[in-house]
């Protein structure tokens, strides 16, 4: 595969005087697959995997198609590698808290986040209401230990986004999501009504959030704005167009658009490597070492520095809520053309 990508393709020879092609800043060498087919490898090993189940708390993902499997792959120089069923949309579900957490860092810094919510791990479920307790940030306690990338992270990170009114808000949130994905996304409505008819677990964490002081004020339109940013249809090819902005530094690899400023990209990752998959998240840096996302709509994002942004789309979850399909073919297909950023190149 290799050697058919030499002649199109910038060379590069490492020590030992082996070729090797560069796509993006991803060195493939003669062992190595070309991502369209590990792309296509990982389809036909997992397409028959029936292991998960939908989520079903919110009754509209039950009734998502638990067949629907797509695979992307946006290398930092745009190149897109696909299989499966890369157009059906799903709701980008927890996947947007990582992209309302990055406007908060772009526009106040990294400090805020860190400093309102924290960063922290909490080794609990995502919707934990225990794990605020735990890590309880009465005003003037000292730092919190929570992360953006729980629900009660999360409604907080969405009440930090600024403006008069939730109109402005909202704009700058769906904003932010579409120079991402680098085309206009909308709100899936029967997600969004079925999970606003369903979602008082949220609201008690958004009240209990203001009663703690990681939401100054508004908790209601800071649990229906974060409701809404959930409900965002997307398509595996948008989610893996949103990991690549990631690991392009801040700017959207296929439209060119800079997004958020690269220096502040790192500190989104971080937090991503450490609670992206929730509990699961150590297991998952273990075998990969990528920072990743998870959604209970079925996605998954993962990003590789310098390299690749990936995305699959497959609705069945494993008791973490995390896709069982999308960590399977991620990691097989991250591993075989060298995504693991651990691993030294030489
Ligand atoms: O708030 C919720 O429960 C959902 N809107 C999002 C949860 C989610 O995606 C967790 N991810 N694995």
């Amino acid at each position: 595969m290799v050697t058919q990508l030499l002649s199109t393709r910038r060379r590069r020879f490492v020590a030992g005087a082996a070729a090797s092609v560069v796509i993006g800043g991803l060195v493939l060498t003669a062992q190595s697959p070309d991502p369209q087919t590990a792309v296509n490898n990982a389809f036909t090993q997992f397409k028959d995997l029936k292991e998960g189940k939908n989520a079903d708390y919110i009754p509209a993902l039950a009734k998502v198609n638990p067949n629907l499997f797509g695979i992307a792959l946006v290398t930092t120089d745009g190149k897109v590698f696909t299989a499966g069923d890369i157009k059906t949309e799903v709701s980008i579900q927890s996947i947007s808290k990582v992209f309302t957490m990055a406007q908060v860092i772009q526009e106040q810094g990294l400090e805020s986040i860190e400093k309102r919510i924290g960063v922290d791990a909490t080794g609990a479920r995502f919707n934990s209401i225990i794990a605020v307790e735990a890590v309880r940030n009465v005003v003037g306690s000292g730092a919190p230990e929570m992360n953006p990338l729980v629900n009660p992270g999360a409604i907080s990170a969405t009440s930090m986004v600024t403006g008069a009114n939730a109109d402005t808000v909202w704009k700058k949130i769906i904003g932010f999501h579409n120079d991402a994905a680098g085309r206009q996304l909308s709100v899936l409505q029967d997600v969004y009504k079925s999970e606003s008819d369903s979602n008082q677990r949220n609201q008690a964490i958004g009240a209990l959030m203001l009663a703690y002081g990681y939401i100054k004020t508004n908790w209601p339109q800071a649990v229906d704005l974060y409701t809404r940013q959930c409900s965002i249809g997307v398509n595996a090819k948008d989610l893996a167009t949103m990991a690549a902005t990631l690991a392009t530094g801040g700017k959207n690899p296929v439209t060119g658009k800079q997004v958020m400023d690269a220096a502040k990209v790192p500190g989104v990752l971080a937090v991503m490597a450490t609670a992206g998959l929730y509990d699961d998240s150590g297991k998952w840096l273990y075998h990969t070492g990528l920072p990743a996302k998870s959604g209970v709509g079925g996605g998954i994002i993962a990003v590789s520095p310098g390299k690749f942004g990936i995305a699959v789309v497959s609705p069945p979850l494993d008791d973490a809520g995390n896709s069982v399909r999308a960590q399977r073919a991620i990691t097989a297909i991250s591993n075989a053309i060298g995504g693991n950023p651990y691993v030294a190149r030489r």
